[in-house]
């Protein structure tokens, strides 16, 4: 059996003096290769080479969904991917509520890292409003349309509902293993879904333990090497 993902998501966090002090302890740590971190653009190729002895993987949190041009500002994946970066978090739920992103956009940006050879995690999550109104399998199940057609196994879903993502306010084990079992039926039992939202050193046994779960994203407990290394050790 695939060991469990753990991927930080660094957000828009951190400076060179954090990178340089939370990546050396993750590289002594001797972990798999079923981990990795996400972090700002600036500090990817500093991240490849502090790890560079370790099997932590590197990721980007967003990317373009156009290959080559005049896209000021824009970053494509085969130039992650020459930088060495691995995998590529798409569709965040920060992304699509700050940036007008859509799911058609996550998705051209998915079939972008496809094509360069990167590993994309497809996040996908109602708002509290959404889940009130009992209309957060609508919305999940609107979000994992756009995945029709794309080979199975090579992107991971990340199951993160809004409410619980930043918040302190995690998703129950009946909530997480529901919706998780909701995206493998929608999309294919083989589907790696991950859960995001609130996790931390002291709830990741739990979550991981959920029947569906994958493994974890997880955003600020990643910032504390102490914090998400004991995450990395739940992961079965
Ligand atoms: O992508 C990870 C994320 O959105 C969860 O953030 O801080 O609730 O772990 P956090």
């Amino acid at each position: 059996m695939t060991r469990q993902l753990v991927i930080g998501n660094w957000k828009m966090h951190g400076s060179i003096g954090k990178v340089r002090s939370v990546l050396p302890e993750l590289a002594r740590a001797k972990l798999g290769p079923n981990v990795a971190v996400c972090i700002p653009y600036p500090y990817v190729m500093l991240a490849k080479s502090l790890l560079k002895d370790s099997q932590v993987q590197v990721g980007a949190q967003d990317v373009s969904e156009y290959h080559v041009g005049a896209y000021t500002g824009a970053v494509s994946a085969s130039m992650l991917a020459d930088i060495g970066c691995e995998l590529v978090i798409v569709g965040h739920s920060e992304r699509r509520r700050y940036f007008g992103e859509s799911s058609e956009n996550a998705a051209r940006k998915l079939r972008a890292c496809l094509d360069a050879g990167l590993f994309p995690v497809y996040c996908v999550g109602e708002d509290a409003e959404e889940r009130a109104s009992g209309r957060h399998k609508e919305i999940i199940a609107a979000e994992l349309a756009v995945l029709r057609g794309l080979p199975i196994g090579l992107y991971a879903v990340a199951y993160e509902p809004s409410w619980a993502v930043g918040t302190g306010v995690i998703a129950t084990s009946e909530q997480i293993a529901e919706m998780h079992a909701f995206i493998k039926e929608t999309l294919e039992p083989r589907t790696r879904v991950l859960y995001g939202g609130s996790v931390k050193g002291s709830n990741a046994e739990e979550v991981l333990a959920v029947d569906g779960v994958d493994g974890v994203l997880v955003g600020g407990a990643a910032l504390s090497a102490s914090e998400f290394l004991d995450i990395c050790m739940a992961a079965r």
